[in-house]
Order: structure tokens, then C-alpha cells, then sequence
């Protein structure tokens, strides 16, 4: 069957479709159980998490499925930021803060390997089948840690050159990021810019460089984005953005409405939110961002910085000031359960498959 590939036999799952795991509240247990049911593979969004948030939601998970499911990890960065540039940044924000009657700066937090070591430990502990990761590789000790407990790990590239450090590290499989991908570039060599592949051109290079499985992700969206995926040399895809606007997503109903009235030439890749690029439809923060696009601070120490006004934007219904992280192919999108979704597009690959033969 087109469905049996070398990532379903390893991952044990009866499709080769993964939900992306969207760290920032978008991936429910509820969402990861229901794709994990629906037979292809559901994955916490934990890059964001305590250990105590992670294992809460593990926990969840677990309650709502017997399956296979994965947790998505951030590789720690701490680049060095001064306290001048701090300032500059909250001098841009400001108004942004006056607006939403918000009186207080944020207070910075740089990203803590204890945290990401936690992370490890409570997946490790709660026996967690799969681990993926982004923004980086995780080290050869976390990565000998998790096979030996047969847990199998995914990385994620934007060039082939990533994909090699992906599979010369250990990793049983990779994620190829196209640059229609909505959320954050997972770029960790090199400049974003020069990284930005589309996913056509992208899949089949990276599937003629390395011996691991290619999991293909940007802009897949529905049975006709799978399978020719599939056809490239993927042995699975991965989707993010067809999953927000999910009954089951945890996307904040402001976020839902946007991709779903969106069209392709509404996204725009920015650091402006979070100091790290990544794809999202433009909106007035961006627009008055951008001047400062080159300047503000590096990940995550933006993203902390912005942290209360779209948190507080989401509050008062202004979602001009929300990241809505999304990918090039919003038109695609529907509002609809895991369960919907995953039957569509197993019968639009149905008929594709069985329409060719017939043609043929
Ligand atoms: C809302 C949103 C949040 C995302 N968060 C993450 C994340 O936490 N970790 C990750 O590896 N990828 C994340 N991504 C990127 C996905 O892994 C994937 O590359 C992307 O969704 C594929 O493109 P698509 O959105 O067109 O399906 C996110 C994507 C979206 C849309």
C-alpha cells in the first residue's frame, strides 16, 4: 500500500502523516491524541514547557490514546545579548505596550539547558516513543540517552547540508523544512535567507544525500500535498499549519480565523516577534516592526520581550499585534476535526491513485 513506508514501520503508526508539533498552546492533548488515534502520528509542542508542564501533558496524552505520539523539543541558544540592545528593543515596543494599557517591561529570559535537560528526562521517564527536535542538533550524549531507551528521534534541516549533520549525529529520521513552511525556520547553519528552499526542490536533494528517512513539510495540506511528497522520495510528511485551524487545535480563535481567510500572498517571514525567523501572516506589528527586522534581539531573548503583548493582544481581541504563524498554502485550510481532515485526505489520495491507474 502507498501508505507503508520506512517511517510508518519504525514509528508503528498506520499512516506516514505527522502533526507538527506547535509549541505555544496549538497542540492540545486532544489534537495530538486525535491524529495519534487517526493513525498517523500526533506531537506535543513542548519548546515552550517546564518539565512539570510536559509531564502533565504526557500524562494527558496518555489517557486519551494508546498509541504512538511524540514531543517536540527547541535546541537551547543563548546568544549574547547587551543590556543597550535590550533597551532599544523595549524603546520599539513601547508603543505597542501604551496601547494595550500594558505598564510593565517584560522581564528577559534567556533559554536554560537545565530546562531542555529536564525536558529529556521526563520523556525519557515517561517513555515517550518519539522525540523530534529544531533549531539545532541535540548532543551525541542526549542522542545515545534516547535510542538507548528506544525512543526514536527526528531532527530538522533547511539545507542538505543540515540533513547530513542530522543523519551523522544519530538521528533516525529528518523533517525537511521548505520555505513555505509556516512557524519558525528550524535553520541552525548558515543564514535563513540563503536556506529558504521550496519543498519540491528541496525533497528530492535531500532524499539523493542521505541514507535516513526524509519527512517532507511546507505547504502539505491535503491528499494531492502527500502524495507528492511521497512521489519526491519522502516517506512521510509533516503538516503544521492544516492542523491549527483544527476543531482540536489550541490555537487561539483569533489565529483560526486568519489562516482561514488568508491567502498565499499573506505570509511573510519575520524575526520581529521572536528575534528567529518565521513564517506568519502580516499583520500591523510586523509592518511597523520591520524597519527594526535586521536589529532586534536575537531568540529567544525577542520572543520574551514580546511575550506580554500578544499574549495580552490575544486578551483584548487585536490580533494585528498576535504572531499568526502560518504557512504559504492558507487558501487549503478548513475548520474541521482530526478525524475529517484525515478521512479526506486518505480519499482524495484514494482517487487520485485509483484515477491514474484507470488514465494509465
Ligand atoms: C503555528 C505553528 C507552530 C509551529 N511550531 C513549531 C515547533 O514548535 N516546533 C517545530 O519543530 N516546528 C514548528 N512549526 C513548523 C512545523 O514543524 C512545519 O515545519 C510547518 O508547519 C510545515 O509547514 P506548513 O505549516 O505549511 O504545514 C510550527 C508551525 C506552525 C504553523
Amino acid at each position: 500500500m502507498w501508505y507503508e513506508t520506512k517511517v510508518t514501520r519504525t514509528l508503528n503508526i498506520k499512516y506516514p502523516i505527522i502533526q507538527a508539533g506547535m509549541a505555544g498552546g496549538v497542540t492540545t492533548p486532544e489534537l495530538v491524541a486525535s491524529v495519534s488515534n487517526s493513525g498517523s502520528l500526533g506531537n506535543i509542542g513542548a519548546g515552550y514547557m517546564s518539565a512539570e508542564q510536559l509531564k502533565v501533558n504526557i500524562e494527558k496524552v496518555k489517557q486519551l490514546t494508546d498509541k504512538p505520539f511524540g514531543v517536540n523539543l527547541f535546541i537551547p541558544e543563548s546568544p549574547e545579548i547587551s543590556e543597550k540592545e535590550i533597551n532599544k528593543a523595549n524603546e520599539w515596543l513601547q508603543p505597542f505596550r501604551e496601547e494595550l494599557n500594558l505598564s510593565e517591561v517584560s522581564e528577559v529570559k534567556k533559554a536554560n539547558a537545565l530546562i531542555f535537560e529536564a525536558q529529556i528526562k521526563v520523556i525519557i521517564e515517561e517513555e515517550v516513543p518519539v522525540c523530534s527536535f529544531t533549531f539545532g542538533l541535540p548532543s551525541k550524549e542526549i542522542v545515545e540517552r534516547l535510542k538507548k531507551k528506544n525512543i526514536v528521534i527526528i531532527g530538522t534541516a533547511t539545507t542538505v547540508k543540515e540533513a547530513v549533520a542530522n543523519e551523522e549525529i544519530g538521528m533516525d529520521m529528518v523533517v525537511v523544512q521548505g520555505s513555505e513552511a509556516g512557524g519558525h525556520r528550524g535553520t541552525f547553519m548558515g543564514s535563513f535567507e540563503d536556506a529558504m528552499i521550496g519543498t519540491m526542490a528541496f525533497v528530492p536533494q535531500t532524499v539523493d544525500h542521505v541514507n535516513i528517512p526524509v519527512i517532507a513539510a511546507g505547504g502539505i495540506m491535503d491528499g494531492r500535498g502527500v502524495l507528492s511528497a511521497m512521489i519526491l522520495g519522502a516517506e512521510a510528511v509533516q503538516m503544521g499549519t492544516a492542523f491549527v485551524t483544527s476543531l482540536e487545535s489550541g490555537a487561539k480563535e483569533q489565529h483560526k480565523e486568519a489562516v482561514l481567510r488568508s491567502f498565499e500572498d499573506q505570509t511573510v517571514v519575520t524575526s520581529t516577534f521572536s528575534g528567529k525567523p518565521a513564517r506568519g501572516i502580516r499583520n500591523k506589528f510586523i509592518t511597523k516592526m520591520e524597519s527594526h527586522e535586521k536589529e532586534v534581539p536575537k531568540y529567544p531573548i525577542q520572543n520574551t520581550l514580546t511575550q506580554s503583548i500578544r499574549k495580552e493582544a490575544a486578551k483584548q481581541n487585536r490580533p494585528e499585534w498576535m504572531s499568526l504563524w502560518c504557512g504559504q498554502n492558507p487558501r487549503s485550510s478548513k475548520q474541521q476535526s482530526v478525524s475529517e481532515m484525515m478521512s479526506e485526505i486518505l480519499s482524495e489520495i484514494d482517487s487520485i491513485v485509483i484515477g491514474k491507474i484507470k488514465e494509465w
